[in-house]
């Protein structure tokens, strides 16, 4: 029963506002007990706070429920499409193939009943997450009482039942894609929240808490009593708050950010609405069955989390900021958000793990970063750079956006059109023209993937899975403003709106790509 409250989530767009709930389980008549499960469930509408309605947009809301869909889904598809699927298809071979198969030492019908039972626990975990997302964001703007009045009385103290039956009557839908990323969500809480995940955990996250504690001690010689809460770290990309955690734990004050539902309900979970530690046990290789050296290799279980994030913050006495007043977490696009004049010089210290590779324009990453960092701030960056996105023209998320639109006057992020993949040390030299002074940089080859699986290895040792380049560059801000930018503002001092930050090519007398040279770009002038 969690009852303090220990971690906050402020910021801007909605936020999750971390407040440890208190489940109540009072003694109740069967027939209120719908209508109470849903009326409980307003206490924790506190935990997401800002200005921002998801559902006030029916696109957005859509997405919502769609998300929260797919992992109320888990369960059924992944019966489906692991076993079920599975099993015609084995009964479909030469019977004399399938009969021997189903023997010692192959087993394969066992191995399958096996993978059913290892679907359900990993759906346990999924249909928490569905829980709740819901109640935070769905159960707080429904009438309890038409609720009462659709749910069977057998469901009534079953909250993933009144849930589950709110969603059929709202009809909602998953999609593949949202389907897709519940599974890999799963999954993903091996490598952020299971002890065997501290093998990846190590590679990635420990060289960035040492360059922080680097950057602490550095400035405490300028400042003897520098209190480490008071260096303010944004980890943009954050997933499921791991990172967020373990800085905060080392004694920062840290904002995570991140752009999807999936990654922000899970994160909500683990960290405001575990009970225990080991409170779940999931297999995240057990529906891949490619690549396997035994099965008991597919069916291994972890238990998560590995820790109990509230008892741990809780516990937490060697910085005299409570965890809950230097942790929080914001959704939105990093680039949207983090531009803004509301963040200019904000951080002491950002830091991507993982994360540059998801920017279809790094250009606008960098950007953001310089922005949001206080003059002198660090910028640590450990990732490789597999460009997530695919290139992308002038149009396309929409068929009617204005051609014109990569001008900002809208910003939508990273749905603005155009992509680049850069080199290693074309992102380095970006890094410096856009104002950073890198003081370390390495390029590593991590023998260690992402949620990947170590007995694999065997095979794996050559792709992207097991080993990977990374990039590590700890970098400081060296002035406020790259020179580029200043001498764009002088070619462009009649401009009116030179003083705001613009992307503005020297050679245009409006807005415009930075990097010159493309033609299509050029025609526009
Ligand atoms: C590869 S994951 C890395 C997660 C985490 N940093 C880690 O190391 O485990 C990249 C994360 O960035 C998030 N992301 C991608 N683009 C983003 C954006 N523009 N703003 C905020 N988050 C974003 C994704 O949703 C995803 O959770």
């Amino acid at each position: 029963m969690l009852s303090t409250d220990v971690i906050t989530y402020p910021t801007l767009s909605f936020i999750l506002y971390l407040a440890f709930t208190v489940y109540k389980s009072p003694v109740q008549t069967n027939h209120n007990i719908q209508k109470n499960i849903m009326e409980d469930s307003d206490m924790n509408s506190k935990e997401w706070e800002g200005d921002y309605d998801p559902l006030a947009d029916p696109d957005e809301k859509q997405h919502l429920l769609s998300v929260l869909d797919s992992f109320r889904s888990y369960r059924r598809l992944a019966h489906f499409n692991g076993t079920h699927v599975r099993r015609q298809a084995f009964y479909s071979l030469p019977q004399e193939h399938w009969m021997m198969l189903s023997k010692p030492p192959f087993s394969v019908l066992e191995s399958l009943n096996k993978l059913d039972d290892l679907i359900d626990s990993n759906a346990e975990l999924a249909e928490y997450i569905f829980m709740a997302g819901f109640k935070s964001f769905i159960a707080p703007t429904i009438d309890s009482d038409w609720v009462a009045s659709i749910v069977p009385e057998k469901y009534a103290r079953d909250e993933f039942q009144v849930y589950s039956i709110v969603m059929d009557h709202l009809k909602v839908q998953t999609t593949q894609n949202d389907m897709d990323k519940a599974r890999s969500c799963i999954n993903q809480f091996y490598r952020d929240w299971s002890a065997a995940g501290s093998v990846e955990r190590e590679q990635c996250f420990d060289p960035v808490l040492r360059a922080l504690d680097a950057e602490y001690t550095s400035r405490l010689q300028s400042t003897p009593d520098l209190k480490k809460s008071q260096i303010k770290v944004l980890i943009p990309g954050a997933g499921l708050g791991r990172s967020v955690f373990d800085i905060c734990q080392a004694g920062f004050s840290v904002e995570g950010n991140e752009i999807s539902y999936h990654e922000l309900i899970a994160s909500s979970l683990v960290l405001n609405h575990t009970q225990k530690a080991e409170q779940f046990s999931i297999a995240p290789f057990a529906l891949s069955c490619s690549n396997h050296l035994t099965r008991a290799d597919q069916f291994q279980t972890f238990a998560v989390p590995d820790i109990h994030p509230g008892t741990a913050l809780a516990a937490e006495l060697d910085s005299d900021t409570p965890a809950g007043e230097r942790m929080s977490m914001s959704t939105g696009d990093f680039c949207v958000l983090y531009s803004s004049s509301d963040y200019e010089a904000t951080f002491d210290a950002v830091t991507t793990i993982f994360f540059i590779d998801t920017a279809p324009n790094v250009i606008r990453y960098i950007e953001t970063v310089r922005n949001c960092l206080k003059p002198g701030g660090i910028w640590v960056n450990l990732g490789p750079l597999l460009w997530h996105q695919a290139p992308r023209g002038p149009n396309v998320n929409s068929q009617n956006e204005d051609k014109h639109s990569h001008t900002h006057t809208h910003d939508a992020g990273i749905d603005d059109p155009g992509s680049v993949e850069l080199t290693n040390d074309e992102v380095l030299a970006l890094v410096e023209h856009l104002g950073f002074k890198i003081e370390e940089q390495k390029t590593n080859t991590l023998e260690t993937g992402y949620i990947a699986n170590p007995r694999s290895k065997w095979i794996d040792v050559n792709n992207n899975e097991f080993s990977v380049n990374v990039m590590y560059i700890v970098a400081h801000i060296l002035i406020e403003k790259p020179i580029w930018f200043i001498e764009t503002k002088l070619l462009n001092a009649t401009s009116a709106s030179s003083a705001q930050y613009e992307h503005q090519a020297p050679w245009c007398d409006k807005p415009g790509p930075i990097i010159p040279a493309l033609d299509q770009h050029a025609d526009e002038c």
